[in-house]
């Protein structure tokens, strides 16, 4: 079993009924999360795309709370750790088998700096391929589209894709649509739309954009979950 809730922008909990694992988890700030991170039961493993402020969020903090690990680009994993979390430093292409199942990095189309006083250089953004709760799931990060997502879909053919569709900062429905076609998932679930003024604010375009392609779109509302397998 995999329960997949959204928390608003890119910032998702994944739980097997075993573990929990938490995605790009921006809570304080973030004009649509429900959630207060500190409230959950546990977290297993926290996993960053890149440094900019709407996906590290409460990253650190979540960390040093629930003695979980950070698993990010390497340089955003040095970041993290100098400021106390624990940290699972990677780089693309390399996978790893955490306490919750197989994490592989992959690569993203964006940039990454932690914004603060001045600009700190967080490494490469990334997205990851997710093994857990009986499911494969790609989870894209803040990216362009790019052509090599055909090789994440012959390879790893996963089952779930988390894509980003509110243009601007990434890939819009359109270039989504063609991603989506790319990777081959049953189901898509998009994200990074809806936060800000200048993002698309609704699916709707992605959703008739993919309407010919053999996928159904799992639209959650924030806070809302949906579970996938037996
Ligand atoms: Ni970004
Ligand atoms: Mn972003």
């Amino acid at each position: 079993m995999l329960r997949i809730t959204f928390n608003g922008h890119a910032n998702f909990l994944l739980e097997n009924g075993e573990y929990s694992i938490l995605i790009d988890p921006w809570f304080t700030g973030n004009p649509t999360a429900k959630a207060n991170p500190m409230d959950y039961e546990q977290i297993d493993v926290i996993l960053v795309t890149h440094g900019h402020g709407d996906h590290l969020g409460d990253a650190i903090e979540i960390s040093k709370k629930y003695m979980a690990p950070i698993v990010a680009p390497f340089e955003l994993a040095g970041f993290c750790q100098r400021r106390g979390a624990h940290v699972i430093p990677m780089n693309h292409g390399g996978q790893r088998i955490t306490e919750c199942g197989r994490v592989k990095m992959t690569n993203a189309i964006h940039s990454s700096a932690f914004i603060g006083k001045g600009a700190e250089y967080t490494g490469n953004p990334c997205g990851f391929i997710i093994d857990f709760g009986g499911q494969r799931i790609y989870f894209a990060g803040d990216t362009a589209l790019f052509g090599d997502m055909k090789l994440i879909g012959e390879l790893e053919s996963p089952d779930i894709a988390i894509l980003p569709i509110g243009d601007n900062f990434t890939m819009g429905a359109k270039d989504a649509a063609k991603a989506v076609e790319f990777i081959a998932p049953k189901h898509v679930i998009p994200m990074h739309y809806a936060t800000f003024e200048v993002l698309d604010q609704s699916p709707d375009a992605f959703i008739e954009a993919i309407a010919h392609l053999d996928v159904e779109p799992v639209i959650l509302e924030v806070g809302q979950s949906h579970e996938f397998g037996g």
